[in-house]
């Protein structure tokens, strides 16, 4: 039903609708103010409804007034919606700015381990005598790993290596790098001059010396006229580049089945330089690697003649040399991958 004085009740609504757009503080509450002020339930709605039953003069009257009343409040809501949205986006950057003047984050940086390390030095120090780096399998044949070097089957000293073979007798995880000896000189004629650095394998417990994963680094020189003075001499330099200072080395005869005569090269202890502490367990030495001539039958495996060529080979452990040169007592550190621990040798 309508009003006695309709075009004032248009009027009231409008003021209304206004009133509740302006009161609108967020866009939720402006989207109520929408609803309350056009939508179906709205009095301006209701008042454009009921118009059917006025005459054409009161309709066309009402009419206009409700088409200004309806243009004025979608141009307010309109209007207010900027608004709001501007704030939005305001409190929105507010939030998300960020300082660029602070100091970044630094990223945890990491470092070779000592062992990568080591093994670095020890080949540097032989490239830089005009040594060439070779590899071989870690997965070996008992040919390369015992027979080539003058083991061969039910040979004794095959009992100085633990082995862990793999799919019966003939295939095995080499026990030493010095399989790389033959494999090198069968692939190229003498002089040879290699080293061979790399993973080594055999049935030891994990302990504070052992673990069934090591590495090593072999060296072979084979050419015409080499000597053991030749050994002697490129050990001795090499010691000297690796450990530094004023160490001295010495050559104690031993005993491996690939060189005639052998030795192990010991240096004096880098810790109490001679004195004898508990690093070199009071003798003042430490044993460093094994090395010897040679044998005549090692030559011959790799396809060389021993009436023509001689020379030396030698092996080390690089862990053992590591935890010499960085002071640590215990092999296990270095596979732990404590983090903590490893970064103690960074840079
Ligand atoms: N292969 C030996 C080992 O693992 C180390 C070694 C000794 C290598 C004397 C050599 C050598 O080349 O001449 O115990």
């Amino acid at each position: 039903m309508m009003s006695d004085d309709p075009v004032a009740e248009v009027s009231r609504a409008q003021d209304e609708a206004l009133a509740s757009i302006a009161a609108a503080s967020t866009p939720e509450q402006l989207a109520q103010a929408r609803v309350s002020s056009i939508g179906q339930k709205a009095p301006l709605s209701q008042i454009k409804k009921s118009m059917g039953s006025l005459s054409a003069e009161e309709r066309k009257t009402l009419g206009r007034a409700v088409q200004e009343a309806l243009a004025a409040v979608e141009e307010a809501l309109a209007a207010r919606a900027a608004v709001l949205e501007a704030g939005v986006e305001a409190e929105r950057l507010a939030l998300d700015r960020v300082d660029v003047t602070l100091p970044g984050r630094g990223g945890a940086l990491g470092h070779p381990h000592p062992i990568s390390v080591m093994l670095e030095r020890i080949t540097d120090v032989f490239l830089a005598m005009g040594y060439r780096v070779a590899e071989g399998p870690e997965v070996e044949t008992d040919f390369y790993n015992f027979e080539a070097l003058n083991m061969p089957p039910d040979h004794p000293a095959r009992s100085l290596w633990d082995t862990l073979y793999i799919a019966g007798a003939s295939t095995l995880l080499r026990t030493h790098t010095s399989p790389v000896q033959i494999r090198a000189m069968q692939k190229q004629p003498p002089p040879i001059y290699v080293i061979a650095p790399g993973r080594t394998f055999r049935r030891d417990a994990f302990d504070a010396s052992h673990s069934p994963m090591f590495h090593q680094v072999e060296g072979l020189a084979v050419d015409r006229g080499i000597t053991f003075a030749d050994l002697k001499g490129t050990l001795d330099a090499f010691a000297h580049e690796v450990f530094g200072g004023r160490l001295t080395t010495r050559f104690r005869p031993s005993y491996f089945p690939f060189t005639e005569p052998s030795a192990e090269m010991d240096v004096s202890c880098p810790n109490c330089e001679g004195a004898g502490c508990a690093t070199c367990k009071r003798s003042g030495w430490i044993e460093l690697l094994g090395c010897g001539m040679v044998h005549p039958n090692v030559l011959r495996a790799g396809g060389y003649d021993p009436e023509e060529v001689s020379g030396f080979a030698f092996g080390m452990g690089v862990e053992r040399i590591a935890m010499r040169a960085f002071g640590i007592t215990d092999m296990r550190q270095l596979f732990d991958n404590d983090v903590r621990f490893l970064a103690r040798f960074a840079g």
